[in-house]
């Protein structure tokens, strides 16, 4: 039997919340157990894939909806596929979630405005606030939480490790991995 089961890990929440840390921290765990891992980041997927989008509701269904589309086809052929966008709609999320034929599991990052504007790691909530930037995800333009994610953590609370041990007992517990000690 194979080690892990192809499936999608759909990261949501603010920007700040830890999506890509955490996405980045799986992807460190899976290589180290040999399993095969793709990541699909927001801002990386919008240098290349979705290079040209914005932030209007349009341009980001169109963003995630790409980002669901690859993921899935990775998925669906073996492959672990993270994707860490803030994908603010829930109906796209439930889209995508309906593509991937139940090998998707969402993980919300929660994180509370309050704290993310006080750790504020790129300056942009500063500016959000200030209205520099029009249309900020959790400021000037909604997010949608999820009401049945599979996981939820709460980055405001917990540290990365905790997150990430949640997480991948989670996938155990499902039977898309196998147990750390079961491929030691
Ligand atoms: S999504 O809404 O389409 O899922 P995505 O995750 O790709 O968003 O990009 C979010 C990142 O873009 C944020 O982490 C932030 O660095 C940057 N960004 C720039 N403008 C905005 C904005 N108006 N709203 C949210 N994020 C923005």
């Amino acid at each position: 039997m194979s080690d892990h089961k192809g499936f999608v890990l759909w990261f949501t929440g603010l920007s700040g919340a830890g999506k890509s840390t955490l996405a980045r921290a799986l992807e460190n765990e899976f290589r180290k157990r040999k399993f095969k891992v793709e990541v699909l980041d927001g801002d990386e997927v919008r240098t290349n894939l979705s290079k040209g989008l914005g932030f209007s509701k349009e341009d980001r269904d169109t963003n995630i909806r790409r980002i669901g589309y690859v993921a899935n086809l990775l998925g669906r052929n073996g492959v672990i596929s993270i994707t860490a966008a803030i994908s603010p709609y829930r109906q796209i999320r439930d889209e995508v979630r309906a593509m991937c034929m139940g090998r998707f599991v969402e993980v919300f990052a929660k994180c509370t405005i309050e704290e993310l504007t006080r750790r504020d790691v790129k300056g942009l909530y500063k500016k959000a606030l200030a209205g520099e930037i029009k249309n900020f995800t959790g400021i000037s333009d909604p997010y949608e939480e999820p009401e049945n994610p599979e996981v939820t953590i709460d980055s405001g609370t917990q540290s990365i490790e905790e997150s990430t041990q949640v997480i991948l007992q989670f996938l155990e517990s499902k039977g898309l991995i196998a147990s750390a000690a079961a491929t030691a």
